[in-house]
């Protein structure tokens, strides 16, 4: 059959077919080899360029529906993880106002301001606290603290956010009313450098508690009277490859809770990719996004 194949093509190319038969299959390995060799070097650099330049730029916003009746129309924006660098005043200035394009009642903040370690790696905390006080919302603005911002001066970070007006909850809860509609907000402290306290910071009420944990880990304690939880801290695994997974996932769950909705038990939770990266300056497959709620 091979032979009768051949005879069907031209001369030339048949002449062609029969030298490239003649050579030993360990040369056509080699030549094979060298190529997906340079195929891959090419994708690697490709994604690597995408992932240190690309990703970490863009700013997605994820929408959600979260049933509540007494809170129908109300709508919500949570945002986490900015890790706010040196260089990132400009990026600082396009997040708030994708945050204020959303025309959230009332806005939530899930921690880890700060990016780096150091004084000299992340943005001066006046300055972090000025720009996020230009989010515009009439229920408030409130916000948790996360681990990286135990880097600095906590008490001046809070009193900073304070004159900005945003509250930075700490083991607390505030009452927030959107025109007839009411809930409180339960911020509690980092759970791997502060002393989260759940039963003092959860309120005894009748109206919705939605709950700000920098983590997510916190979940399996969360009371089912709490309507909502929203996380941060895992960065939705910051890299994540095809088949793989979540490559960075920074808590004792591993990979479960690394982003998305879930329900379990009656409660909800949801837990944002956030914005910034952390320990490697890439993000790959977890786009930087702010999560919008809407309730109904
Ligand atoms: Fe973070």
């Amino acid at each position: 059959m091979k032979i009768i194949f051949l005879r069907l093509w031209p001369e030339d190319i048949r002449l062609k077919v029969r030298i490239f038969m003649e050579f030993p299959v360990g040369f056509y390995m080699i030549v094979l080899m060298k190529i997906l060799g340079i195929l891959f070097f090419v994708c690697s650099v490709m994604l690597a360029v995408w992932a240190f330049f690309i990703e970490p730029s863009l700013l997605h916003v994820r929408f959600y529906k979260v049933s509540c009746p007494s809170l129908g129309g109300m709508r919500l924006v949570f945002a986490s993880d900015f890790h706010f660098g040196r260089t990132h005043s400009k990026r600082a200035e396009k997040i708030v106002a994708e945050i204020n394009r959303q025309k959230a009642d009332v806005v939530l903040l899930g921690g880890d301001y700060l990016k780096g370690h150091k004084p000299e790696s992340f943005m001066p905390v006046g300055d972090i606290a000025r720009a996020l006080g230009k989010i515009r919302a009439p229920g408030g603005v409130f916000g948790v603290l996360g681990n990286h911002d135990l880097f600095t001066d906590k008490d001046r970070l809070i009193e900073a956010f304070r004159r900005e007006g945003i509250n930075l909850l700490q083991n607390e809860n505030r009452f927030v009313s959107v025109g007839k509609r009411g809930f409180y907000v339960a911020g509690i402290e980092d759970m791997y450098t502060q002393r989260p306290n759940l039963k003092k910071t959860l309120p005894e009420t009748e109206y919705p508690v939605i709950l700000l944990s920098h983590e997510p880990d916190i979940y399996r304690d969360v009371p089912e009277k709490v309507l909502l939880t929203l996380s941060g801290h895992m960065h939705g695994g910051q890299l994540r490859l095809p088949f793989f997974g979540a490559l960075i996932v920074p808590s004792p769950m591993g990979r479960k809770y690394a982003q998305g909705y879930f329900e379990e038990n009656g409660k909800k939770m949801i837990v944002s990719s956030g914005l910034g990266t952390s320990l490697l300056p890439f993000r790959l497959n977890a786009v930087p996004e702010i999560v919008v709620v809407d309730f109904e």
